[in-house]
């Protein structure tokens, strides 16, 4: 496998323990194996108990090294949204060699990196990613790779995630126990965001929301960086409890009438259906219609909805053109679009991984890490180093130590499409995109409103 990567991808959830491994081929993954185990120790997407994840993340891991019949070592590792802060950082540097313009090199990058991160974090709280928005070298801004540019100054803005201390560290800990080791953290929307949406999607603002077992995560992409993220801790757990409450039988059996019969739209359910359940205290089972499981589960569906929807409302957000996508186990449930139109504006989809073997939206997420981290490019990684100090493992750059970069394969890139704001157009790079700037490229009126809307409404959005 000379010319091939592998990327496994590690997803922490409350009800399973999700590994994917997939071979990136020239730039192509194929997805070569899969694990999944049931977990241990997490209360609502949080690891609570390091031991029992450890133990779940070594049986998912064994599973998929089994399929894919290749030796893992090093994974992914999915972070939760909660208490995600973001941050919008500038940074600076003197690159001058005696005062005379110098060749930027890699550890420039490492350098202003280190400069955006001087801002002190609450005790509780450390950093999980720093993601570049541009650079400027001198005057010129709109840049994604400076490296192999001439000047004087070197200056990065970026947007930083931290969290809370403990989900980073329990996340870490379990791997380690797990006898793995760390190739990247990723928080789980941003991997997410950047995988199951097109570049206009990413661009111009699309809701997503990943409908877990402990809980459901609600997220806006927008000029392809995550901009916002409500945890809200409900999710298909609370479905299949209401279900064993209101029919009185045991949550396995009410897990499995779910699976096996629910519907988050009652109307679409069969009311001529009739489903014998095993009722506590009852020696003959009692026979519910398929339709009143389904105004049972409809009913929690309704209420995860509302709630990301106040959410959203209640910090004034405006109608995002990429309406809404839906992934995670409980976007599985037939006629759950149906339900999340009667809440969001615009089109509703659900994402569902196309890949063999894991055609279920609740592998969008494992499969998102691995996508994502396959598409970094040098600079992405630089900055990650800057980030982790030691505790991720930036395997494609460590032999490429302060070199001058050459012009890496073009990639999709997660960098924000910024318009150089110099007078002069910002200097040629290899690695860059052609400048897109959408705000130009459209002729209707009432579109151009819209965004310069949702473009305001972002500009202050961070803290
Ligand atoms: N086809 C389906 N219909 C209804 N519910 C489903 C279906 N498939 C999975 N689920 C539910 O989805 C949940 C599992 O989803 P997922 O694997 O995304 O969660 P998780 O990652 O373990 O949890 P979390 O993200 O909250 O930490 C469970 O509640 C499960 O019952
Ligand atoms: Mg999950």
């Amino acid at each position: 496998m000379s010319d091939s990567q592998i990327y496994v991808g590690l997803d922490i959830g409350t009800t399973s323990v999700k590994v994917l491994v997939c071979e990136d081929v020239k730039g192509r993954l194929k997805v070569i194996g899969v694990g999944e185990q049931p977990s241990g120790g997490l209360n609502r997407g949080v690891i609570v108990d390091i031991d029992k994840t450890a133990h779940s993340i070594s049986k998912a891991v064994a599973q998929a090294t089994a399929k894919s019949g290749t030796s893992i070592r090093k994974v992914i590792v999915g972070l939760p949204a909660n208490y995600l802060q973001m941050n919008q950082v500038h940074g600076m540097i003197t690159v001058a060699d005696q005062g005379q313009p110098r060749e930027i090199v890699n550890q420039d990058v490492i350098d202003v990196a280190h400069s955006t991160l001087s801002q002190s974090l609450p005790a509780e709280r450390e950093v999980i990613d720093l993601v570049p928005r541009d650079f400027a070298v001198d005057q010129f801004r709109g840049i994604k790779d400076p490296r192999g540019m001439s000047g004087v100054r070197l200056e990065l803005w970026a947007t930083v995630y931290s969290g809370p201390k403990t989900i980073v560290h329990n996340a870490k800990k379990a791997v380690e126990q797990a006898n793995l080791q760390l190739e990247d953290l990723v928080v789980g929307p941003i991997a997410t965001g950047f995988n199951i949406l097109s570049d206009g999607e990413q661009d111009f603002g699309t809701v997503i929301m990943d409908l877990g077992a402990g809980q459901t995560t609600t997220s806006i992409i927008h000029d392809r960086q995550l901009k916002f993220a409500y945890v809200d801790p409900e999710g298909g757990n609370f479905i299949t409890k209401d279900i064993s409450t209101v029919l009185n039988t045991s949550l396995k059996n009410a897990e499995k009438l779910k699976l096996d019969h629910g519907y988050a739209d009652s109307p679409q359910a069969d009311e001529n259906v009739q489903l014998a359940v095993d009722v506590v205290g009852k020696t003959q089972p009692v026979n519910y219609t398929e339709q009143y499981l389904a105004e049972v589960i409809e009913a929690r569906v309704r209420q995860i909805m509302r709630r990301a929807k106040d959410k959203l409302d209640s910090i004034n957000t405006p109608h995002l053109p990429g309406g809404v996508v839906l992934y995670g186990g409980v976007a599985g449930l037939p006629g759950i679009k149906q339900i999340a139109a009667d809440y969001f504006d615009g089109n509703v989809r659900v994402f569902i991984p196309d890949q063999m073997g894991i055609r279920r939206p609740s592998f969008a997420n494992v499969l998102s890490l691995c996508m994502y981290e396959s598409s970094l490019s040098d600079v992405d990684q630089l900055l990650k180093e800057t980030v982790h100090d030691g505790d991720v493992i930036m395997s494609r750059h460590e032999e490429q130590e302060n070199t001058v970069h050459t012009a890496p394969a073009p990639r999709k890139s997660r960098f924000f499409n910024h318009k150089p704001e110099s007078a002069e157009p910002a200097q040629p790079t290899p690695a860059a995109e052609p400048a897109r700037n959408h705000e130009e490229s459209s002729d209707d009126d009432h579109k151009q409103s819209s965004k310069g809307r949702i473009k305001s409404f972002f500009s202050n959005f961070f803290d």
